[in-house]
């Protein structure tokens, strides 16, 4: 088996690295030369744990190749995956498919022999139907199906989540596309993961239903975990009392300051537009969006209330302003808001964050960088605690203490024990727990 993987970006690099590491040769092709040059190079485009190791492992076994010649990646392949962006389209919302039915129409240029089209990329419901029209109207002769198959990786731990996913789920009816895919994902049939055989349509949909599902369940939390806070309970516990009954579940019920990410802020957006349009709007949905904005921008309002109702001409320390830990992706970060909201209100900010710092200068002008935790923290006059990275976890408490101007702690992640930092003699702010 031989794949060709469109587009080198998150999903397109994660799912080629993996697939050569289940043996099958994979070309990784995309048009960016300078991208491609660094990977020949082993230089990742983005942080993700392991990624290096395996791509590095699977070139050196010569199962994994990069190029920028998609013609000879797509003739020599026998599925071709379709893993180009979907961004929100300026204006309206819509995903934007123009890179999906560009790699379509080279794709089919470039075709030899029966072929899988593959599309990984988040599309939505229908676009299989217009890729197979752009084919089909390039190449009336070629013999080919269009196939979905939507990612269910996680940044930070995609490579888990590709090699034991929870399902794969594969969109197609024709029974020589299921066999090629069948194939590919092999490997996992052995650890007897369950693999989900659909329509197109459903396939598609069945992608966005789970993001906007989880994005409904962390705002759910989020809103109980403000009720919370004014009736004095504790939203962890809500959390582990509900999340072990076993309809509901525990995972995703992690209060904290707004969903952000690459996916579910565009996904939740694209499905409404979808909805709009086949007029069958998801109120629900339409909520969560509207919720999940309004609640990062009131996390600046907490650190305010922190500060004893002021933050002007303050020195407030940020730990942390990726979106979760484990990645440098800033894309709708909830810092995006948190911090010019405070610099609006007079604050000046230090901040450190373990990955995500070059690309954070760019998006967060006068924001002193520092290089450390400590670093950050001294002299300031409050510390908040934006993104949870392990390593912000277990501070060293009485140091925090001693390098703090005043011992205000802002923890929109609820990694700390409120009577530990009560014990340490810090003001603790977090999200729906007690003071
Ligand atoms: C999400 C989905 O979890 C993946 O299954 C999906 O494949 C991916 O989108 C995608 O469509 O490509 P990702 O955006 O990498 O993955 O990250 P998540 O771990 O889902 O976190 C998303 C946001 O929700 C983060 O801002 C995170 O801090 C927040 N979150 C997550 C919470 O606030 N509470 C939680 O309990 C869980």
């Amino acid at each position: 088996m031989r794949i060709a993987m469109i587009g080198t970006g998150y999903v397109g690099l994660v799912s080629g690295a993996c697939f050569s590491e289940f043996g099958t040769n994979v070309t990784c092709v995309d048009k960016d030369e300078t991208k491609i040059a660094k990977l020949h190079e082993n230089i990742m485009p983005i942080f993700e744990p392991g990624l290096d190791k395996l791509v590095e492992n699977n070139v050196s076994g010569g199962r994994l190749e990069f190029t920028t010649d998609l013609t000879e990646a797509v003739k020599a392949a026998d599925a071709v995956f379709i893993a180009v962006g979907t961004p929100t389209r300026r204006g309206d919302g819509h995903a934007d498919l123009s890179y999906v039915y560009a790699a379509a129409k080279e794709i089919a240029e470039a075709m030899d022999g029966y072929t899988v089209i593959v599309n990984k990329s988040t599309v939505p419901v229908g676009t299989g139907d217009e890729v197979e029209k752009i084919i089909r109207e390039t190449r009336p002769d070629a013999e080919f199906d269009v196939v979905s198959n939507p990612e269910f990786l996680r940044e930070g731990s995609a490579i888990e989540d590709f090699m034991r996913p929870d399902r794969v789920v594969i969109g197609t009816e024709s029974e020589r596309a299921q066999e090629v895919m069948r194939q590919l994902y092999r490997p996992l049939h052995l650890i007897e993961t369950p693999i989900l055989f659909t329509q197109r349509r459903t396939s598609e949909l069945i992608k966005y239903a789970a993001n906007t599902f989880l994005a409904a369940k962390i705002t759910f939390i989020n809103e109980i975990a403000d009720l919370c806070e004014k009736v004095g309970a504790d939203v962890q516990a809500v959390s582990k009392g509900i999340g072990l009954d076993g309809r509901i579940g525990k995972k995703f019920l992690h209060a904290g300051p707004g969903y952000g990410g690459s996916c579910f802020p565009k996904d939740t957006l694209a499905l409404v537009r979808t909805a709009q349009q086949f007029d069958s709007p998801l109120k629900i949905i339409e909520t969560v969006v509207e919720v999940n904005a309004e609640r990062k921008k009131k996390m600046a309002q907490k650190v305010i209330e922190a500060c004893g109702g002021s933050v002007d001409g303050k020195r407030i320390a940020v730990l942390g302003v990726a979106f979760k830990p484990n990645t440098d992706d800033m894309r709708d970060s909830p810092s995006l808001d948190i911090i010019p909201a405070l610099q609006s209100a007079g604050a000046n900010i230090v901040a450190f964050d373990p990955e995500a710092m070059t690309e954070a200068k760019e998006l967060l002008p006068n924001v002193e960088w520092k290089e450390n935790s400590y670093a950050t923290m001294e002299g300031a006059d409050a510390l908040v605690i934006i993104t949870e990275w392990n390593e912000f976890r277990l501070l060293d408490l009485k140091r925090v203490k001693e390098l703090l101007k005043a011992p205000v702690m802002v923890d929109l992640r609820n990694i700390y024990n409120r009577q530990e930092m009560k014990d340490a003699g810090f003001e603790y702010s977090c999200i729906g727990r007690p003071k």
